[in-house]
């Protein structure tokens, strides 16, 4: 595919009618059609226009790029043609403005650059050891409950120990209102309705905005010089080679973006990884192997183990590729592009699907199959498009928690699996919503029997 953001000058500006697609309803586009069936319209988009396709929803026309080549030119954006600050803002801008990816090039290296030295191997170690603590009295609160739904007790589990070990505070009251507010932030930002009015959960979100700023504002003087081990008190000490630290908005800023971005991400892709396990009780066996394998001190997993659990990881990679957390990833062009033969103007919301690439046949051999041997050298980790798995992005803007989301998985696991078995209901199977956040419609129902 020819791609390249040059322009002749004697060429007319690039148009967007001129991209084959269509905008489907008056007003609405294919909102509704995203929201029910997004792969099923990417696939009816694809064979009727194309891989490089112009569509509507949410108000707006865009263009979707599709394939692992796709998602290289978008991602690694060599000639810096896209703005993922303008690609997110009409999701973000209002609840969580300048974090990370609600910034480009230069001021984004920068801040990713001082926001580098809070996920060092020192840091990394001290919320290890936090979530090593915490963990035991959640799983043993499952294993009383036996029969119930996965996804909200994730969902609450991922919420504390997002606001003990990221904001370094005790579980119980002093989180309760941190936990409505964030909460509050990310059900506004993932919400239809994006103007504050009286009622509405936009409104809502922007007040619980303002109550985090406060709550945090009071406690960075003191975070300045605690010797705590929370992300937090790591931000407000991060400082670059030439000593630069962030500002206490930038600090707000940054801890409401990183929480709103790891928690509903981890929450989603633990419950795929349940939920596949629990289909697969030979992975489940192979997994549980592994772990007691490592003769665990009460199931801590320390530091220097973390990457001796080779087959927890491709089952995580796995699940991830099956369901990835963010299913699309949208930029803005900032100049006129050309890629796959069709000039895209400037100002053109530009997305890939992560869902789509991940379920690709032609990327993936029988790509509906729980088969995490695929991540093994020997399953073609190695020679397969370094673009063909995305559910972390990739290039500039790549996820920062990637390190932290798996140290997260494998904790929940050591803890989990050598204590009880994943049963589920007999011949079930459940339905995964994937916009805007893939989650299970039915909230997964399991079942925990304790392992003699
Ligand atoms: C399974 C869990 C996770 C998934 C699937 C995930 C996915 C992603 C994706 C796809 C992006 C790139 C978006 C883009 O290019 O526009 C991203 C960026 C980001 N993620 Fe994650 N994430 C996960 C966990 C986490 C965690 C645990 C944290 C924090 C501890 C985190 C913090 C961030 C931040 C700050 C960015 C922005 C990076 C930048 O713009 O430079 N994520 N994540």
């Amino acid at each position: 595919m020819s791609q390249s953001s040059e322009t002749t000058p004697h060429k007319r500006a690039a148009r967007l009618n001129d991209i084959p697609g269509d905008t489907g309803l008056p007003i609405f586009g294919q909102t509704f059609k995203l929201l029910k069936d997004p792969e099923g319209l990417h696939q009816t988009m694809i064979s009727k226009y194309g891989p490089v396709y112009r569509s509507n929803s949410f108000f707006k026309d865009s263009v979707s790029i599709a394939g692992a080549d796709a998602a290289e030119f978008l991602l690694m954006d060599k000639e810096r043609n896209f703005s993922s600050e303008k690609g997110w803002a009409p999701y973000l801008e209002r609840l969580f403005p300048r974090g990370l990816m609600l910034m480009d090039f230069d001021e984004h290296k920068a801040h990713r650059h001082i926001m580098a030295t809070a996920f060092k191997t020192g840091p990394m170690k001290g919320y290890l050891e936090r979530l090593n603590d915490d963990m035991p009295a959640r799983i043993d609160e499952w294993g009383k409950q036996g029969h119930f739904e996965f996804y909200p007790a994730i969902k609450k589990l991922s919420l504390d120990m997002a606001t003990t070990v990221f904001l370094g505070l005790k579980p119980g009251t002093e989180n309760k209102g941190v936990n409505e507010a964030l909460t509050a932030m990310v059900t506004a930002a993932l919400g239809i309705v994006r103007v504050p009015i009286p009622g509405t959960v936009m409104h809502k979100g922007v007040k619980a905005r303002k109550f985090m700023g406060e709550f945090l504002t009071k406690l960075i003087p003191e975070r300045r010089n605690s010797d705590s081990t929370d992300i937090f008190t790591r931000l407000c000490q991060a400082r670059d080679e030439d000593g630069k630290e962030f500002s206490n908005q930038e600090i707000i800023d940054h801890m409401n973006f990183l929480w709103m971005a790891a928690h509903d991400t981890i929450t989603s892709s633990v419950t795929t990884l349940v939920y596949e396990l629990g289909r697969h009780p030979e992975w489940q066996e192979k997994i549980r192997a592994e772990i007691n394998g490592l003769g665990l001190n009460d199931s801590r997993l320390p530091y220097e183990l973390l990457n001796k659990l080779p087959l927890t990881e491709y089952a995580f990679k796995e699940a991830l590729r099956m369901n990835p957390p963010v299913p699309a990833i949208p930029r803005k062009t900032v100049r006129e592009v050309e890629f796959g033969g069709h000039r895209i103007p400037k100002d053109t919301i530009v997305g890939i699907s992560t869902v789509a690439t991940h379920r690709s046949p032609e990327i993936w051999e029988n790509p509906a199959r729980f088969d995490p041997m695929r991540f093994s050298p020997e399953g073609g980790a190695k020679t397969r498009h370094r673009f063909a798995w995305i559910p972390f992005g990739g290039g500039a803007h790549m996820c920062v928690g990637l390190h932290f989301a798996y140290m997260q998985a494998k904790v929940i696991m050591t803890h989990l699996l050598p204590r009880y078995e994943i049963i589920l209901p007999e011949e079930y199977e459940t339905e995964f919503q994937i916009m805007p956040l893939i989650k299970p419609l039915d909230g997964l129902p399991i079942t925990l029997k304790a392992i003699d």
